[in-house]
């Protein structure tokens, strides 16, 4: 779509953003006193990694700031969602604040809003530091409190200039991905033994929403989950029992209790998972109260549709990866062979963004708050042309669709693209280029891709629509 026809279709106030997370850019991973997260000793673990990389160097941002703070200026976006590295601003996850982490987080958000860009932190975009992982991590009660002490340490040194806080980024992603079936670090594959972690994360966001509130920090707090809409794969009632227990785990156990304050209903036909300890849970308990504080707003990342059967999968793949442990839950993930798909074989199902909008705001109702989509995006295997250019016309397309459902939903107020640069892809290393810039891996140059001509385009047509 063209980007001024595009521009009409976003309101004035509309933020367009873009978002990327720490330990995906920055590297600097030994440098100013930071300290190893999981992801670092994820990554040292052969076979963890796509292409046994790691995020020692990542896209070095650390040391391109002012570039990349010109070259952001340039898009002209509204807001750029970033996360702190927990390690490089508490070493080893708690004590003292490193007053060289302050420094670096300083310079990207004043340079964010000299740019007159909207600097929006990420707190946790699940970087755990290695000593606290060693301990237990996230099945430990008292990470929520450590994690507590992070948000004050971040809200005192930046909570006069962030203009929305993020607590956590996909708690579902951590817990499914990270402990259940062990596809991302801390690399636990513990199935439904990775509950107990739910209820310590979501205590960990509340405390830290009373710790923002109680510096005072100035912006609007939020969390952020991933959604996604469920549908069976076939009408069978096996299938339907299945779709509803991975829309369960993924969707209703997070948002109900954030949103509601209370556990979700187990599932239909949740029998035989009862038994593997899913009932546990199901229970809050005294954390409630905490973990439903009321919030300014909900982060909603949205990427793709998913389609559920019953039955395990006998090749154990998932959207991050294969693994044994998905052998053993009962349901597989279908593919959708009606949709194109991105680099990370993900279905591009623009429509089911606003599936997902509406499937919110149905269940939610009142108690749900303004909603950000704070991250949406594609990856393709973009190559520098002859010419110099990259042409990425795939990602226009994409952002095209999904911006133009996200705008045209009243409840949205804003979307952030994921990501400014191509970066490093967790488990799929830099296998996976999601950048709106071009990044090359050996030198380091940044190359604005089409899509990102696309983007500047965008916004100036708004602009000029203004004045
Ligand atoms: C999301 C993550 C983000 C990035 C995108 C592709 O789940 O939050 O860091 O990996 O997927």
């Amino acid at each position: 779509m063209d980007a001024v026809d595009l521009a009409a279709q976003l309101r004035p106030d509309f933020v367009l953003g873009v978002a990327t997370s720490a330990a995906q850019i920055e590297g600097a991973a030994a440098e100013d006193g930071r300290t190893p997260s999981t992801w670092d000793a994820f990554a040292a673990v052969p076979g963890n990694i796509r292409d046994a990389t790691s995020p020692t160097v990542a896209v070095d941002a650390y040391h391109h700031t002012a570039d990349d703070l010109a070259l952001m200026k340039d898009l002209g976006v509204n807001a750029s969602r970033f996360s702190l590295s927990w390690t490089r601003l508490l070493p080893d996850g708690r004590g003292p604040v490193n007053p060289k982490g302050v420094t670096y987080y300083d310079r990207v958000i004043d340079g964010l809003l000299e740019a007159g860009i909207r600097p929006v932190v990420t707190l946790f975009h699940w970087d755990t530091p290695a000593p606290i992982e060693e301990r237990g991590g996230w099945l430990r009660r008292d990470t929520a409190d450590r994690f507590a002490e992070f948000a004050a340490a971040a809200g005192e040194a930046f909570g006069d200039r962030v203009a929305d806080w993020i607590t956590l980024n996909e708690p579902a992603t951590v817990i499914l991905d990270g402990y259940a079936l062990g596809v991302h670090a801390p690399g636990r594959a513990k199935l439904f033994g990775a509950i107990g972690a739910i209820r310590n994360m979501l205590r960990g966001h509340g405390l830290a929403v009373d710790a923002l509130r109680a510096v005072p920090v100035k912006g609007r707090i939020g969390i952020t989950n991933v959604h996604t809409p469920v549908t069976p794969a076939t009408d069978s009632k096996d299938d339907a029992d299945a779709a509803d227990l991975f829309d369960f785990i993924h969707n209703r156990l997070f948002a109900d209790s954030v949103l509601f304050g209370k556990a979700a209903e187990l599932p239909r036909g949740s029998k035989g998972i009862e038994r593997l300890g899913l009932k546990f849970l199901s229970r809050l308990g005294r954390d409630a109260a905490v973990i439903s504080r009321p919030l300014d707003f909900y982060g909603l990342n949205y990427y793709f549709p998913s389609r559920v059967a019953a039955g395990a999968d006998p090749s154990g793949s998932t959207p991050d990866g294969e693994t044994e442990a998905m052998k053993d839950v009962p349901f597989t993930l279908a593919k959708f062979p009606e949709y194109p798909t991105t680099g990370f074989d993900w279905p591009i199902a623009p429509h089911a963004l606003g599936d997902t909008i509406d499937m919110m705001v149905n269940r939610y109702g009142d108690k749900l708050p303004r909603i950000l989509i704070t991250e949406g995006g594609a990856s393709f295997p973009d190559v520098v042309g002859a010419d110099g250019t990259v042409d990425d016309s795939d990602r226009i397309d994409y952002l095209a669709q999904h911006l133009a459902v996200a705008a045209a939903r009243p409840e949205v107020d804003g979307y952030f693209i994921w990501t400014f640069l191509d970066n490093w892809e967790w488990a799929a290393g830099f296998t996976q280029r999601f950048g709106l810039v071009h990044v090359d891996l050996d030198t380091q140059a940044r190359t604005p891709k089409k899509s990102f001509g696309w983007v500047r385009d965008l916004q100036r047509a708004r602009r000029a629509a203004r004045r």
